[in-house]
């Protein structure tokens, strides 16, 4: 095996090839960016597949427009519809996927860069993978605070209101209480900002599970260098992917993507174990 493969000689632009890069260039520094197609198979829906989706399935909320239930603007008005999704949402009832359990096997590898999440149900955090490794891009479940006076609210607190559909109010103003989920019209977290030039030192970027339709997330895989590898696992073309030479594009679903990426590296026992454990 030849001490070190430029991505230029990637012979055929395949998991196999993705996987010699992997093992011979060697890869050390891998960044992964993921969206709601990666929880799929946990049960959580995405957002925007047709049918499936969550954009596709909310007319019982009577929202003005899809996107509405996670707009600032109209929670202010009505936090119903939000508090009634929530409680469908909400962390604690779902198991991480394969791919949760891959990027965590990356990890245990010390090959994780850094993992770029637009989802809030997390799963990476349960499936293992460092807190210090992770940027959840559009914010999570995991906290809640008012939106007036920022005041944190208790996690036990709110997830009796979740669970009994009441409407939680800050003890200080009587502002709304919000999970710290980014709304459209918030800004993205600090955390965001200051890691977001890091896809420029990945030697591998990995792109799962995303239409890429939300900036500024969706500008990250373009900040990959020229020689580095840029690979999607996503069941539809998106974000320009596959328009670099070295560019591979999988589609596949991301479990199925995953395990064939392990098997290819000799790291499918290691998968199936991390992930029977989650
Ligand atoms: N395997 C592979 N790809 C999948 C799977 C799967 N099991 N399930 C869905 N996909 C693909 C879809 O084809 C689509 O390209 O994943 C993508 C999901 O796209 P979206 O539903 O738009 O989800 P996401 O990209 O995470 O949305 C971004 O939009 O509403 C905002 O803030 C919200 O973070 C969210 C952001």
């Amino acid at each position: 095996i030849s001490p070190s493969i430029p991505p230029r000689q990637l012979k055929s632009r395949s998991i196999e090839s993705v996987a010699h890069y992997i093992l011979n260039r060697p890869v050390s520094k891998v960044v992964v960016l993921t969206g709601a197609g990666i929880s799929t198979s946990a049960g959580i829906p995405d957002f925007r597949s047709p049918e499936t989706g969550l954009y596709a399935n909310l007319s019982r909320l009577n929202l003005p427009y899809a996107e509405a239930v996670f707009d600032i603007a109209y929670f202010r008005q009505n936090p119903e519809p939000f508090y009634t999704l929530a409680a469908e949402l909400y962390p604690g009832k779902f198991r991480p996927t394969l791919a949760h359990s891959f990027i965590r096997l990356l990890a245990d590898k010390g090959l994780l860069l850094k993992l770029f999440t637009q989802n809030i149900d997390c799963l990476e955090r349960e499936a293992g993978v460092p807190g210090d490794l992770i940027v959840e891009a559009h914010g999570s479940f995991a906290e809640q605070s008012c939106i007036e006076c920022k005041l944190f609210y208790d996690k036990d607190e709110i997830r009796k209101h979740v669970a009994a559909k009441t409407i939680p109010r800050c003890p200080s103003c009587d502002g709304l209480v919000k999970p710290e989920i980014v709304f459209f019209g918030e800004q993205l977290p600090a955390a965001f900002f200051a890691n977001r030039m890091l896809p420029v030192e990945a030697d591998l970027v990995i792109v799962m599970g995303t239409s890429l339709t939300v900036q500024p997330f969706a500008s990250l895989p373009q900040l990959a260098r020229e020689d580095a590898v840029r690979v999607l696992i996503n069941k539809e073309v998106v974000g320009g992917l596959g328009s670099r030479a070295d560019d591979v594009v999988v589609l596949e679903d991301c479990d199925e993507g995953v395990r064939q990426l392990a098997k290819a590296l000799g790291w499918l026992n290691d998968l199936e174990a991390l992930w029977a454990e989650t």
